[in-house]
């Protein structure tokens, strides 16, 4: 990319940290996580972002998301744990490992945050199924804070935690048994709960078996993953198990993802809807060649911890994952999910903000959530587009957003609210060279 984008992103760096910054603004370093990086053009990661790097919520005691990541780790007991792989990934390891191809969206400088052309934050758990199944792991759950450049609104958050679950098994005729033992097991718990599984075949046209893999071993190992899931989908979500009046409603549908084949995501209809959680697959032999497990063939699945934990602990809004009030703290405690009891809604605060972007440096939306993120941080509910043209004889664009400010903790003044207002502005006639209407 090579717009100017990040002139001015740095500038509180620059003044705090006294570190040495290039001609443009940027600083020429970063330091996270207790080391130092170069920046390069493409760095994009925000002061706001990298102040969450260290709180991994994930493993804050009574936090909703580190019960629900141990309770998902108590469903497969004889999996592997592992909660502290740093964020920190090579797009490589990020994407290529993983068969991305090179024109993939994901990879675009918009979508994801980058600390340099080599060094990003993971935008997936998936990044780490390389290096986890070279260790030797054969069954692993991993837990991890994942970040993606993102609109503004109650569902969507620039940080997310996710959950990699993978099981792998020797490609031969004992692995097979075993896969058929397993089987059978899973089948029959399943047999005895009150759970209606709409299914779609394991292999089909669209959704083909591996050339490399037996079609019989393809078969075993994506019914397999299918009855363990199941399995996760009961617990979960099958509230007191057989004694639910009407049965866990879970389905199978055909999905793709550039590492596995043939892929799956998975829905469960709870409380009047069908709720997406999680997408899975047959783990491509590419990945398992560059792990050094190429005689290994088996299943992985990534869930999203925050969109299951709001469905489950009744949560309204993603930011309250983040907050620090005591009222919703203290709501929590280890191991046990509890319906979160809304303490108050203060009132929310509207501001419009309506400008003539500049010819010559783009300015994507997931730009202008990062600007507004980084000055409010998360006093902003979200950002709505309410007006976008261009000018029939000047070609210029004209766009206006509306920014719902609304703390969760308490009542934001007019007056605060239009400082806030303000340094958003700034920013954006800095960094983006936007003409304000
Ligand atoms: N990494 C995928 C995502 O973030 C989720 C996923 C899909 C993980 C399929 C998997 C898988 O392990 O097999 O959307």
């Amino acid at each position: 990319m090579q717009r100017p984008r990040l002139a001015l992103s740095f500038p509180r760096f620059c003044v705090r940290r006294r570190i040495s910054a290039l001609a443009n603004g940027r600083p020429s370093s970063l330091e996270i996580l207790g080391e130092r990086y170069p920046t390069d053009e493409v760095t994009n990661i925000t002061p706001a972002i990298l102040a969450k790097l260290p709180l991994r919520l994930h493993t804050r005691p009574a936090h909703p998301l580190n019960t629900l990541r141990t309770l998902i780790e108590s469903h497969f007991p004889d999996f592997t744990p592992l909660s502290s792989l740093s964020p920190l990934v090579t797009p490589f390891k990020n994407f290529d490992e993983l068969s991305f191809p090179p024109d993939h969206p994901g990879r675009a400088v918009t979508d994801s945050y980058y600390i340099n052309k080599n060094l990003m934050l993971r935008t997936h758990t998936s990044a780490h199924e390389v290096e986890v199944f070279r260790r030797g792991a054969d069954k692993w759950l991993l837990t991890a804070d994942v970040y993606r450049r993102d609109e503004i609104d109650g569902s969507h958050y620039p940080v997310f935690h996710q959950m990699e679950g993978a099981r792998i098994f020797a490609a031969d005729a004992a692995g097979m048994r075993a896969v058929e033992e397993d089987n059978a097991r899973l089948r029959a718990r399943l047999a005895e709960a009150n759970i209606e599984i709409e299914d779609v075949p394991h292999v089909s046209g669209t959704n083909p078996a591996q050339a490399t893999h037996d079609p019989v071993h393809a078969e075993l190992v994506a019914q397999n993953l299918k009855l363990s899931l199941n399995g996760l989908m009961l617990t979960l979500f099958g509230g007191a198990g057989a004694s639910r009046e009407a049965p866990l409603r879970v389905r199978w549908i055909e999905a793709y993802f550039p590492f596995t084949t043939p892929s799956f995501e998975v829905e469960v209809f709870f409380r009047g809807k069908w709720l997406e959680i999680l997408g899975s697959g047959v783990v491509r032999q590419a990945t398992l060649d560059t792990a050094n497990v190429s005689n290994k063939i088996g299943w992985a699945f990534g869930l999203g911890l925050e969109r299951i934990a709001m469905i489950l602990y009744s949560i309204p809004d993603i930011r309250l994952f983040w907050s620090t009030d005591e009222r919703f703290l203290s709501q929590f405690t280890d191991k046990k999910i509890t319906t979160f009891q809304p303490y108050s809604k203060y009132p929310s605060c509207f501001k419009d903000v309506s400008f003539w972007t500049a010819q010559d440096i783009a300015l994507h939306e997931n730009d202008f959530c990062d600007v507004v993120r980084d000055v409010a941080g998360d006093l902003v509910e979200d950002v709505l587009k309410i007006d976008s043209f261009v000018h029939p004889k000047t070609s210029r664009t004209s766009l206006c957003y509306r920014i719902n400010y609304r703390s969760m903790d308490r009542s934001l003044s007019n007056e605060e609210a239009n400082e806030i207002q303000a340094q958003v502005v700034d920013r954006l006639k800095q960094q983006f060279g936007v003409e304000i209407r």
